[in-house]
Parts: C-alpha cells; structure tokens; sequence
C-alpha cells in the first residue's frame, strides 16, 4: 500500500504511545480511523486530535482487546461504518515483570488475555473484512522480547513469541491463498511510552524505580519515529519490521549468535533485573536491586 489517503485504519491501543503515533501519523495523510483503547477518554483525545491533523474521518470506542465478542461487534460495525477497511493495527498491550516462580496466574492471563488473544481476536474477527477491500494490510505488534528470552519477562516473551508465530504463519497462509491481504510482524525495542508506568509487577518489586529505569535507559524510540517506520515497512510489504536501533542490533545478534546470544543477555540483565537466587527458603526481606527492565 503506497498511499495511506482516503484508507480506513483500525488501531487497537490507540488511546497512548505507539498506538496513537500511528494514528497521528495516518492522519497527515488523510487516513480515515477507527480508534479503540480501554482507556474511552484517551482515545477520544486521539480521535480529536486527529482530526485536526487531517484525518478525514475518525470514530473513538472503548473496547477491551482481551473480550472476543467484543472486538467482533468493533470489528463489523467499523466495517459496516465506513463501508471497508483497508489497515488493521493489532497494537494494545501490557507489560509484567514478574518471575515465573513469583508471577500470579491472574497477572499470567491477564497479560496473555491482552497481548496475545487480544492480537489474535483483532486478526480473525477483521480478516473477511480485509479479504473483501482492495487494499488490505494487516499489522501485528510483537516486540524485541517475540526473539529472545529475558527473565522476569516470561509472560511476556511468550505472549510476543506468539504473536510473532501466529501472524508469520498467516502471512504464509495469505500468501498460499493468493490473497491481497498483506501481513507485517512489528519487532520494536524500547520505546518511549507509558508502558512501564501502566506495567503490573510481582509483589514487592519498586514499580515505580522499574518504570524509571525504562524511561531513561532503555525507551531510546519516540514513539513518533516508530510509527514513521512501522508504515515504512507497511508501503514496503515488509514481513517483519525491526522498530530502533537495539530492535536491529537484537536481531542480528539473533541470527549471528542464535543460543550464544544468551550470556550477553544474562550479563547485561544481571545488573539490574529483580530476580532472587534459588534458594530453599528466601529471605524473608530479601532487599530488591532499583531497576530492572521492562518490557520492549
Ligand atoms: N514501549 C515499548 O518499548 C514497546 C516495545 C515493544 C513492543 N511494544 C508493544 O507496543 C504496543 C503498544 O504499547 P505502547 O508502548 O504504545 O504502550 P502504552 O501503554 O503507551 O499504550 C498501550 C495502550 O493499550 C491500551 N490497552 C491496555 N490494555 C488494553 C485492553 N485490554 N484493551 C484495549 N486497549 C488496552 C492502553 O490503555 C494504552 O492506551 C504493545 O503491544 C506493546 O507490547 C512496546
């Protein structure tokens, strides 16, 4: 798709970050936008201001990505309103640092709920419609932590890894089938967003330390230059689409080192991540070091 005019773009998460980016940036382009986020006032925001910077047309729901029945009715209903769809961004998600040994099955599904079912309702419920348009491309967000593992990320990783395995099967599929549907996988790294301060944590972990940590060392991404490269890599028919420099280095670190990457995780992780050491019986007060990593 070389041309974002006049399309019809559904975003999930649209209510902040990388999410309302995107919206933002459809927008110079005259996009047409169905807005969703949990959050109804923030995606209002979005929509508004949107429309001051030339979106044809937006439309702003609250809608829980983690509720199937729901992201149905949004997903025909912004159908049947703007009479296509030619974008979909599965984008809303949530982050957890949690242990796997510490992490609360709560914590577990409500994150997977989110980040992996809620990309995985989005897919099917507007495929048809994105089968039916012209021009259709749909993207799904994964992230740097969809290519390794990361301690205290577990819940994550494997919502990202997932998402990842899901939406490049389906490029296959779309592209077996002979469909115009086209299918992008997103890696970003850190990204300057809210999504460490909305981040759940295990019990007893400094969540806002871990935010600030995120902030300052690791989200080296405006959330605005993400977007400029996620809809680079949509004009381009990219399959997967690295999101920052550490997004890139990862990824060639990825398939040059392959399991051997694993140590300089570990090394640059060990510094600051929250993770005891197993022990029979923890510390009762066991003191916490101040930062670690969140999710990317
Ligand atoms: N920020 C990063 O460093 C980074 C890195 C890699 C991947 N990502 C991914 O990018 C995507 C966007 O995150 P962001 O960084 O812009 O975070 P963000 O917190 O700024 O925005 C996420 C949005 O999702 C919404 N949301 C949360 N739960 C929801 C639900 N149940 N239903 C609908 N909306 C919900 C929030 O209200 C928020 O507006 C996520 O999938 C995230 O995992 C982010």
């Amino acid at each position: 798709m070389q041309d974002f005019a006049g399309r019809v773009a559904a975003i999930t998460g649209a209510g902040s970050g990388i999410g309302r980016a995107l919206a933002y940036e459809l927008s110079r382009y005259g996009a047409r936008l169905a807005l969703s986020d949990i959050n109804e006032a923030a995606v209002a925001e979005t929509a508004a201001h949107a429309l001051k910077l030339g979106a044809s047309e937006t439309t702003a729901t609250r809608l829980d990505v983690a509720d199937r029945h729901a992201v149905q009715a949004w997903a025909d209903e912004t159908a049947a309103h703007f009479g296509t769809v030619n974008l979909v961004f599965n984008n809303a998600g949530v982050a957890l640092t949690a242990s796997v040994e510490e992490m609360e099955w709560e914590d577990f599904e409500w994150l997977m709920g989110i980040n992996f079912w809620g990309v995985a309702y989005g897919t099917k419920a507007f495929l048809p419609h994105l089968r039916r348009a012209r021009e259709a491309h749909l993207v799904n967000i994964s992230s740097v932590f969809g290519l390794m593992g990361i301690p205290t990320q577990s819940a994550y990783c494997a919502a990202k890894y997932a998402v990842r395995g899901f939406t490049e099967s389906l490029r296959q599929e779309m592209a077996l089938s002979k469909s115009g549907v086209r299918v992008t996988t997103v890696h970003p790294g850190g990204i300057k967003t809210n999504i460490a301060r909305s981040a759940r944590v295990a019990k007893g972990l400094p969540q806002g330390e871990i935010a600030d940590h995120f902030d300052k060392k690791l989200a080296t991404t405006s959330p605005e230059r993400a977007a400029r490269i996620i809809l680079r890599g949509v004009r381009h028919n990219r399959s997967r689409v690295f999101v920052g420099p550490d997004a890139t280095a990862i990824d060639l670190g990825q398939r040059v080192l392959g399991a051997g990457l694993e140590p300089l995780v570990r090394l640059f992780a060990g510094r600051s991540l929250p993770v005891a050491p197993a022990a029979p019986a923890a510390p009762a007060a066991a003191k916490q070091p101040p930062a670690a990593p969140s999710a990317t």
